[in-house]
């Protein structure tokens, strides 16, 4: 299916095409980016569709992402619609919906209608397939210094549960090449490792993970992998089932810009038989992934909200979404590598990173330098306690600028010289 015909696909589902709807109620324009004829929004024709607050540089965007502004309106008007119709709506009208959102999305997402659940975030998604997946003791687990702290948290949790065995690796923060990453990992597999925990894109340093290469070194061993793409999902441009993980866990509420508490759990078909519910479940068949989804109330309107999150982001070719954010990182890193106090801990090649990057000072502790970013230039950045050595966590979004990325160097610089 083309662009052209998905969005019509979601016209048809949804019951509007939500930034005619938009820009008609709030522009009183009646043209459209697909009636003009148009294929794509530049950035900064999409960069129109954000409204946030710019009393401030806000470069901690790693937390949550922004909703549109188009797909704000959708989200509201669906919260109405919960609020004011409530389960007279729930219990008839919104199995509907769900149905809609999930052929939408396994449309959009080229999967399986039996391979993927909503969830209400990554946490919970990968919850479910770690506490989820069949291990017994004395089985192993391959971790790095870069998984994200709540995901080794279960894991270990299980390591006292279950008696599994966690092996750790340490993967460089400036990797050599693919094939050196790849060679930590098989290194890492044992006889008696069963799964090896993959982020695509670590939360401390923005590090992007060869999967690919990872996964297809490590299917002739039969070990199952679990990626953890919570921060790579419309941020970075791939596709979920060419990683070749058995197992994917995405947010939606990051760089997809759907409401908070929008996630997503991919499971191998062949799977979902093996896996155990982690949320009580007898009702539903062995084989389906439905089993895994036993939630209770579901939230309602951010479910309803996906489709219009999903019409929004196609009006933007994603390597062109890539490639800007890619440039905001990249200005900041060019314009602070040589600073004597700064340590930059991103390589900087859209090959390693996108948007995310990190850095510490070497002359100041990481808490400081971020106070001193917010109290002196109204720079919002986060501490991140990453293994060897706390850094700061630079994160733009698709709304920041070149000039938000510049004013970073400058303070930087100053902080460099003081
Ligand atoms: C790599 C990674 N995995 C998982 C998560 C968990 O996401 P959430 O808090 O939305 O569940 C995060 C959150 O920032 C993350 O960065």
């Amino acid at each position: 299916m083309d662009r052209r015909e998905l969005l019509k696909t979601m016209g048809i589902l949804s019951g509007s095409l939500l930034i005619s709807d938009y820009v008609a109620a709030q522009e009183n324009a009646t043209s459209t980016l697909m009636e003009n004829g148009k294929d794509q929004l530049s950035i900064q024709e999409f960069q129109k569709y954000y409204q946030t607050d710019r009393s401030f540089t806000n470069l901690e965007n790693g937390f949550f992402g922004v909703m549109s502004e188009p797909v704000l309106h959708k989200f509201i008007e669906n919260t109405r619609t919960v609020n004011s119709r409530l389960s007279g709506f729930a219990r008839l009208e919104f199995p509907k919906l769900y149905r809609d959102a999930l052929i939408l999305t396994g449309t959009y997402l080229k999967l399986p209608s039996n391979s993927f659940i909503f969830t209400r975030n990554a946490t919970e998604a990968l919850n479910v397939a770690i506490q989820g997946y069949p291990l017994a003791a004395g089985d192993e687990v391959v971790l790095s210094q870069f998984d994200y702290d709540s995901m080794v948290e279960t894991w270990e949790m299980l390591q006292k549960t279950k008696k599994i065995k966690l092996v750790y690796l340490e993967i460089p923060a400036h990797p050599e090449s693919a094939a050196q990453i790849v060679e930590l990992y098989k290194n890492a597999v044992t006889s008696r490792t069963k799964i090896v925990h993959l982020t695509h894109i670590n939360h401390f340093t923005g590090l992007i993970l060869p999967i690919k290469e990872i996964t297809d070194a490590l299917k002739p061993s039969g070990v199952k992998t679990i990626l953890d793409a919570a921060h790579s999902f419309a941020h970075i441009d791939y596709s979920i089932t060419e990683l070749g993980a058995d197992i994917v866990a995405i947010n939606l509420h990051k760089w997809f810009g759907s409401p908070v508490g929008t996630g997503l759990l991919y499971v191998k078909p062949e799977l979902i038989s093996a896996m155990n519910p982690l949320f009580g479940d007898v009702k539903q068949k062995e084989n389906s992934i439905y089993k895994l989804a036993h939630f209770g109330t579901t939230p309602f309107a951010n479910i309803m909200t996906i489709g219009a999150a999903m019409a929004f982001q196609q009006q933007i070719a994603p390597a062109v979404k890539q490639n800007y954010l890619h440039g905001l990182k990249k200005t900041w890193i060019d314009g602070v590598q040589h600073l004597s106090a700064v340590e930059v801990l991103t390589p900087v090649s859209p090959e390693w990173s996108c948007a995310i990057g990190a850095f510490r000072m070497r002359n100041m502790d990481a808490k400081k330098v971020v106070d001193q970013l917010w109290t002196a230039h109204k720079i919002l950045g986060v501490v991140r306690n990453l293994k060897g050595g706390d850094c700061i966590r630079i994160t733009p979004q698709i709304y920041n600028t070149t000039a938000d990325s510049e004013r970073l160097v400058k303070a930087l610089t100053v902080l460099n010289n003081s």
